[in-house]
């Protein structure tokens, strides 16, 4: 087990860039097997959870090879539509390869996927969407199948928003007989980076960005060639970070519109937000208490909650979190405690009393973005922190304590082996 050692109160100063999204990256991945052949994605992050789709992948007779932040996908001899307990267990983005694979082979087999540990993720909506296109979806043996002779598309109206249905939806209805209506979709960018890699394949995709997705299936797709968007995510964290530190941050190479709910509730607290057309500048000397609530987009991430809560511990004043996407999503709380955090958490809802200073201690992580909180709220604090379980955080930010050190933070990695 690997850990991060962070020596607290520095100030972060300086540029960074963020990599392509991890969560775009993913459903583009999947897309590839909609069809035979070889098609690139540029500016893929080398993260656990690409390399962990890429094992998968290859297992199911992909053939792909990295150069750079290039991947080179081949899909040509991919004859197998199931996978196997133990890969889907370790992710639970492999959801994604239902759609496709039911799409090219109007058969998938599956068992249930597993995660990060923020509570029960039921894939109802998933199954839910696919019947709706035309395929039966049966249960047996603790294995999910999805057959089809015919899709014929369909009208799905979700009861909830879901990213990872509306994508998969959208993949397996690229390539149905008739045409497919998405209400109440998600509106994520990720969700529009995939309607516009789909395109370029020769699918028929429109809406995606707002809550009606209308796609027309195509007999069939090609390969095609794309760029992932920037990770809004990991510029977030960035942005966090800059904010907590009361430091001066300039977060290039991003798509400044994808963090409107972050930079407008860090203009709400006190924290100096400037933009342009692909960068965010942050300069924090201090910040106010404030009451968030996290949305599907274009509101407020949940997964910035854990490094926004992180921030408003140093906070003047007292600030109210709401998480209404994940359950058991508040894991980062007992351990922002030990560093002398004062948080309640009463349901969904976490109630943070602003102290005037964290001080360092040995910490755990237990989820993803969890462990970015961890980081934020150590390099903010007075003294050493030790923080376990690193390779949570290597499932989503790509190298994560080189770029801290170079905007000044103190944090190096500590094998244990
Ligand atoms: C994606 C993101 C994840 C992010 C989340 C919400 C990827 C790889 N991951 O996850 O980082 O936190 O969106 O922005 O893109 N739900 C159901 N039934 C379903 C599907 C979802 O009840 O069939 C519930 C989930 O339990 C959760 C909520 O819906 O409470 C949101 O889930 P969803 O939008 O599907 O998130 P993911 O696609 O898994």
């Amino acid at each position: 087990m690997e850990q991060f050692i962070v020596k607290g109160e520095v100030q972060l100063n300086g540029n960074v860039k963020i990599n392509g999204a991890k969560n775009a990256t993913l459903p583009l991945m999947a897309a590839t097997l909609l069809c035979s052949g070889i098609s690139v994605l540029h500016g893929v992050p080398n993260l656990r959870d690409i390399l962990m789709m890429q094992d998968i992948m290859t297992l199911l007779g992909a053939k792909i090879t990295r150069e750079g932040t290039t991947l080179i996908i081949d899909t040509g001899n991919v004859s197998r539509a199931e996978i196997p307990e133990h890969l889907m267990r370790e992710m639970r983005a492999s959801v994604f390869l239902m759609g496709p694979l039911l799409g090219r082979f109007r058969k998938v087999r599956l068992s249930y996927p597993g995660g990060c540990a923020i509570g029960p993720r039921p894939i109802d909506l998933h199954i839910k969407a696919l019947e709706r296109i035309g395929a039966f979806v049966g249960d047996r043996f603790g294995y999910i199948q999805a057959e089809a002779a015919e899709l014929t598309g369909g009208e799905i109206c979700f009861d909830f928003p879901s990213v990872g249905a509306t994508e998969n939806a959208m993949m397996a209805a690229a390539v149905a007989d008739g045409t497919t209506i998405i209400r109440n979709a998600a509106r994520e960018p990720e969700v529009a980076d995939l309607e516009c890699f789909l395109n370029k394949m020769g699918a028929k995709v429109i809406g995606a960005g707002s809550d009606t997705i209308r796609i027309t299936g195509v007999g069939k797709l090609n390969p095609a060639e794309h760029t992932v968007i920037p990770d809004r995510i990991e510029a977030g964290t960035f942005i966090l970070a800059g904010a907590i530190t009361c430091g001066d941050v300039v977060v290039e190479n991003i798509v400044p519109e994808h963090l409107s709910a972050v930079t407008d509730k860090l203009q709400e607290v006190g924290v100096k937000i400037n933009s342009g057309l692909n960068y965010i500048r942050v300069r924090a000397g201090g910040f106010r208490g404030v009451d968030v609530k996290t949305l599907p987009y274009p509101g407020f991430p949940t997964d910035l909650q854990a490094p926004l809560l992180a921030m408003l511990t140093l906070a003047k004043g007292t600030s109210i979190i709401t998480e209404t996407i994940f359950e058991n999503r508040f894991k980062h709380v007992d351990e922002l405690a030990r560093m002398g955090a004062k948080i309640k958490v009463e349901g969904r809802t976490a109630i943070i009393r602003g102290v005037s200073k964290l001080t360092g201690a040995p910490v755990a992580v237990h989820d993803l973005r969890a462990g970015a909180a961890m980081v934020l709220a150590a390099l903010a604090a007075e003294g050493t922190s030790e923080i376990d379980n690193v390779f949570h955080i290597d499932r989503g930010y790509e190298a994560l304590e080189e770029r801290l050190r170079s905007l000044g933070g103190d944090i190096v990695r500590r094998g244990s082996n």
